[in-house]
């Protein structure tokens, strides 16, 4: 059975003002559905790299995927085009990323953030999303009042929370979680 995540020889490259930095160097893995895998590496070893490059969202410039290939339930994803990638994102791939505060919008609530997928991918309406934004809190050990919140209002790690539930929304297949 092939696997539904396969990583061959990535190699990712930023330019900085110090020169060249090799942030991932030949990287291979296999993931098959229903199994979990952890990257363990020191800070700075290029764990959020090698997710990001999954998710294509390495910002270039300054970064650049520069070989390798990521197959992802038989697509090669590095060279599918950029419709096709923002389909897969958040729908069959989702990831959870390190840093809340930068990609939890901070002047909308809780709530919204969390319907807003729901109802531009899944095409539910605004009542079906609030009532499945309350599961998914639920889920995640938020109370109810927490739909009504701004990122601001709360811990990190109930941001966090926030970003699980957001990440679980549309059911991903595969959930990247930096
Ligand atoms: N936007 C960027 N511009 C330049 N260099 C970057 C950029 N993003 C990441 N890097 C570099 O890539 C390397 C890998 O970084 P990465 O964030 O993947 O590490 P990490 O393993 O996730 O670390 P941590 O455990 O601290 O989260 C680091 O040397 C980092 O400085
Ligand atoms: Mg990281």
């Amino acid at each position: 059975m092939q696997p539904l995540l396969r990583i061959d020889n990535l190699d990712v490259q930023f330019h900085t003002q110090e020169g060249i930095h090799q942030a991932v160097r030949g990287l291979s893995l296999r993931l098959g559905e229903g199994e979990t895998l952890g990257l363990v590496g020191e800070s700075g070893s290029g764990k959020s790299v090698s997710a990001l490059a999954v998710m294509r969202l390495i910002p270039n410039p300054p970064g650049k995927i520069l070989g390798g290939s990521i197959s992802f339930n038989g697509r090669d994803l590095l060279t599918l085009p950029i419709e096709e990638m923002r389909r897969i994102r958040g729908n069959e791939i989702a990831m959870i990323f390190q840093e809340p505060m930068t990609s939890l919008n901070p002047i909308h609530t809780c709530g919204d953030q969390i319907m807003e997928p729901l109802i531009l991918h899944q095409g539910l309406s605004k009542k079906a999303a609030q009532e499945r934004a309350l599961e998914l809190l639920t889920m995640v050990g938020i109370p109810r009042q927490g739909l009504r919140e701004y990122p601001h209002q709360l811990s990190v790690g109930i941001r966090h929370r926030v970003m699980i539930a957001i990440s679980l929304s549309c059911n991903p297949k595969m959930l990247l979680s930096d």
